[in-house]
């Protein structure tokens, strides 16, 4: 419901840590997303949250029966009035500002990606909307109260020996820029405080820490409070490191575990020929792992997939393996969440027979079947060091290139590109006249 899950681990040291603390009274300044009410829920503490943020202050005055208090824009009305009939006060207007952290910095830019966001979140308002009221609605989340203040002033009233809990910024600055959008297009009575400097936060953290019990956790490693270290969280592969830190509790260390389960299918070698027809099969979760594992670039941090798609040729052997997901905001759009060829074998351009299977008529049934909705398209993102993936080359659209935001990459590149427009016979022909060729050990 709320922005991010809580992975399960940092509930776990969360609770364990609290379970300690004399029950009563819970303050939890910065409360964010309420990831810290949400862990401690149903603990039977009183909980009293604040923080300065739009986002936050909708949802915590609507979880103490307060009104928002939060209205659009009188100069955003012709661009966003079709939201107006979901502004109540209450939880249509928080599940409002929910989905608009999900577009409106969209809104008004320029770019076809940009509109097709909007358009598409403008085209299915009305369900979005109410399937958020509704999962909103069913939130155990109960606070004793919520105040809209700075955490300096705020920790001046918390009692001495009340436990603290929380996530503040660990930096200055920044958590002004995160709710620019909400900002830009609601108005509210928004609290007036100076941005927290890095000192600051460092007095933040003082007054927090400065009592018998607490808990706080940052992504960063806090060198003065190592004494304190009680768990460091990875909650996915590509996650950076959380780190907790409380007065009291167990330490833990927790990283992230895949479920592997072999793979018996033969898999295309060295010296062996690629015969047809090729055809498709579903992975388990735990054999996409294991051959993602043993044949994807290390360096490119894995995800989750939706559907994982063994490709195998006429005797059986595996060449490859696609993994798909519905694109979130293009309704007929499958992205591909990784493509990878088995190695060595003696066919160079093997993965692009992977890409053309992927696209294939049969590989848009599969996701069809999968996603519930139509597919016509594939979009997919390409790390490399090169200005153009050669795997991608002639068969998808280069959209975008940017600077790559994942280490050891130069490159980020956005491809595009349709699907089902050939089958999987079509496929093999079309590779094996282009790409097809095999190179031996002597010859090329
Ligand atoms: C690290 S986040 C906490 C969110 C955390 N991940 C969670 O969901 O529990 C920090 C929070 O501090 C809030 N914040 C930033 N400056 C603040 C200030 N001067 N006073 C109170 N809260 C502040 C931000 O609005 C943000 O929600």
């Amino acid at each position: 419901m709320f922005q991010g899950t809580i992975p399960g681990p940092m509930r776990s040291i969360v609770r364990e840590t609290a379970s300690g603390w004399p029950s009563g009274p819970v303050y939890v300044p910065c409360c964010g997303n309420f990831t810290i009410e949400r862990s401690v829920a149903g603990m039977g503490f009183a909980l009293h949250s604040s923080d300065v943020s739009i986002y936050t202050s909708a949802v915590g005055r609507w979880l103490t029966w307060q009104p928002v208090g939060i209205q659009l824009r009188e100069e955003s009305r012709d661009e966003l009035g079709w939201l107006a009939g979901s502004l109540d006060d209450g939880v249509g207007t928080v599940a409002t500002l929910m989905l608009g952290t999900r577009f409106l910095a969209s809104v008004g830019r320029e770019g076809l990606w940009h509109e097709r966001v909007v358009r598409s979140y403008r085209e299915q308002w009305k369900a979005k909307h109410a399937e958020t009221v509704e999962r909103l609605s069913g939130s155990d989340i109960e606070l004793a109260s919520y105040e809209v203040e700075d955490v300096r002033s705020w920790l001046q009233k918390v009692p001495r020996d009340a436990p603290v809990c929380s996530f503040p910024p660990f930096y200055g600055g920044g958590y002004e820029k995160l709710y620019e959008p909400l900002e830009a297009h609601f108005t509210w009575d928004a609290p007036e405080y100076e941005p927290l400097s890095d000192d600051d936060v460092v007095s933040v953290l003082g007054a927090i820490t400065d009592r018998p019990y607490w808990l706080t956790a940052s992504n960063h490693s806090v060198p003065e409070l190592h004494p304190y270290l009680r768990g460091v969280i990875k909650a996915t592969p590509r996650a950076a490191p959380f780190y907790v830190y409380a007065s009291e509790a167990r330490t833990r260390i927790v990283a992230p575990r895949q479920p592997i389960e072999p793979v018996k299918v033969p898999r295309l070698r060295e010296g062996d020929e690629l015969v047809g027809p090729l055809r498709l099969s579903l992975l388990k979760p735990g054999q996409f792992n294991a051959l993602r594992s043993r044949y994807l670039n290390p360096k490119i941090a894995p995800g989750a997939a939706n559907l994982a798609v063994a490709v195998q040729d006429g005797g059986g052997r595996l060449l490859g393996v696609f993994a798909m997901a519905p694109s979130t905001f293009t309704q007929d759009e499958a992205y591909v969440l990784s493509d990878f060829a088995v190695a060595p074998t003696d066919y160079l351009r093997l993965s692009k027979l992977i890409v053309l299977a992927a696209t294939s008529a049969e590989a848009q049934l599969l996701c069809q079947r999968a996603f519930s909705r139509r597919i016509r398209r594939v979009a997919t993102t390409a790390f490399s060091n090169n200005p153009v993936s050669m795997k991608y080359r002639g068969l998808l659209r280069l959209h975008k290139r940017s600077p790559s935001n994942e280490d050891g990459w130069k490159f980020q590149l956005q491809y595009q590109g349709a699907m089902g427009q050939h089958t999987l016979a079509e496929a093999l022909e079309m590779w094996a006249k282009r790409w097809g060729a095999p190179t031996t050990k002597t010859g090329v």
